[in-house]
């Protein structure tokens, strides 16, 4: 009689757990870090030595991966449909206004496919491999680690739309940055946080110059930007030209993955406008700046976090999608 309750009771937990699970399978529930584990027990050391070759050739690529898995996330999920090529009725997402002569590091995601799919052929999604990278080059920035959850599979398809609507633009306002994490079930935490990304990596001209020339429209620059390092950046940016000249988003350790993209907002030496707004038009992300410009530690938890919340975003899993051969294009 015990032993029978016992038992209904185990029965009755296990049910909930799955309904959990299956609850959760919306935002992500079944991807899990052991994926691989069986299919692929390499996988990640795979990928962690090619992603540790390319930075080493070019500290920048580190900034390069990480952004490539914020703008697929961004765009239908996590499901590497930014890797794909125009050509067979898809139009390439790496055309979009955020992505052309911006994102970068393609070759590099394509030597990690070549090296997974000798060890395991068809095994490791390219989304999966675009979160490992992710991680991978925070770590070697300087930055936090955190366990990665796998099993994303690939899309069919890509959205150009979707890229040039959902990624944020550096001169939205605060509102419109708000609202595109807030649609992918991110909030203003992970908003302020994973901004923290510029204390590595570069920006062209072209996405800050309005700043420094006429933020308003009025011919006046952005007096919310130090004007000495604005006078600074005009020498680089001038008024006409030089669109795609590089500049470090954060001049004070540009390599490093550290918190001082937090304390340059508070100095009002941020460089993007999207960088800015987060001291200026909200009260709480203004004391989450505060927060995480005095407390390295702090940024670094909540930055691993919110990586993980962001990897998390509408992922294809099960049967939806495919593991693609090659994550430029999809299977034939
Ligand atoms: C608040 C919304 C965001 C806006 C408006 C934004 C905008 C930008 C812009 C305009 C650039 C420079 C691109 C260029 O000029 O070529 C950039 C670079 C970068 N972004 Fe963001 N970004 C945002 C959030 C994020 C997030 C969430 C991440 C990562 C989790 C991220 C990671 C990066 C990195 C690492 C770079 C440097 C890339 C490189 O050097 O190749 N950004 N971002
Ligand atoms: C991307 O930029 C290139 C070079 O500036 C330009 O020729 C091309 O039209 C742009 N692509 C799209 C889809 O706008
Ligand atoms: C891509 O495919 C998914 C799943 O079939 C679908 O829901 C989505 O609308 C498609 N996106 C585009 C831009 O066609
Ligand atoms: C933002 O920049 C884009 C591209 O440079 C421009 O077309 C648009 O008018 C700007 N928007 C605002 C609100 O200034
Ligand atoms: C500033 O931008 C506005 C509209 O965005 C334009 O009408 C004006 O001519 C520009 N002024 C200068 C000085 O570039």
């Amino acid at each position: 009689m015990a032993a029978k309750s016992t038992n209904l009771m185990i029965v009755s937990i296990l049910f909930t757990s799955v309904t959990l699970c299956f609850s959760q399978s919306s935002n992500g529930g079944f991807l899990s870090p052991q994926f691989y584990a069986r299919s692929c027990p390499q996988a990640q050391q795979i990928v962690n030595s090619v992603v540790t070759k390319a930075v080493a050739r070019e500290p920048r690529m580190a900034a390069s991966l990480l952004r490539l898995h914020f703008h697929d996330c961004f765009v239908q999920g996590c499901d590497a449909s930014l890797l794909l090529d125009t050509g067979n009725g898809i139009i390439s997402e790496k055309g979009a206004v955020p992505n052309n002569n911006s994102a970068r590091g393609f070759y590099v995601v394509d030597e990690i496919k070549s090296a997974v799919e000798k060890a395991c052929p068809q095994t490791v999604s390219c989304a999966d491999i675009l979160a490992l990278a992710a991680r991978d080059s925070t770590v070697l920035a300087g930055g936090p680690s955190w366990e990665v959850l796998l099993g994303r599979r690939d899309s069919r398809n890509a959205s150009f739309n979707g890229a040039n609507n959902n990624i944020p633009a550096p001169n939205n306002t605060f509102q419109t940055i708000l609202s595109s994490y807030t649609q992918v079930g991110l909030d203003i935490v992970d908003l302020v946080a994973l901004s923290g990304s510029h204390t590595i990596g570069f920006a062209r001209c072209t996405s800050f110059k309005q700043r420094l020339y006429n933020q308003s429209g009025n011919g006046q620059p952005d007096f919310s930007l130090d004007q000495s390092y604005a006078a600074r950046l005009r020498t680089g940016c001038p008024r006409s030209g030089g669109d795609q000249n590089l500049f470090a988003m954060d001049f004070i350790s540009p390599a490093k993955f550290d918190n001082s993209y937090f304390k340059n907002i508070l100095n009002s030496k941020a460089m993007l406008n999207s960088d800015q707004v987060l001291a200026t038009r909200n009260r709480m992300t203004l004391g989450l700046v505060q927060k995480y410009a005095a407390n390295n530690q702090l940024f670094f938890q909540q930055f691993a976090k919110s990586m993980v919340k962001m990897g998390n975003i509408s992922p294809l899993t099960g049967s939806r999608g495919e593991i693609r051969k090659n994550c430029r294009a999809i299977n034939t």
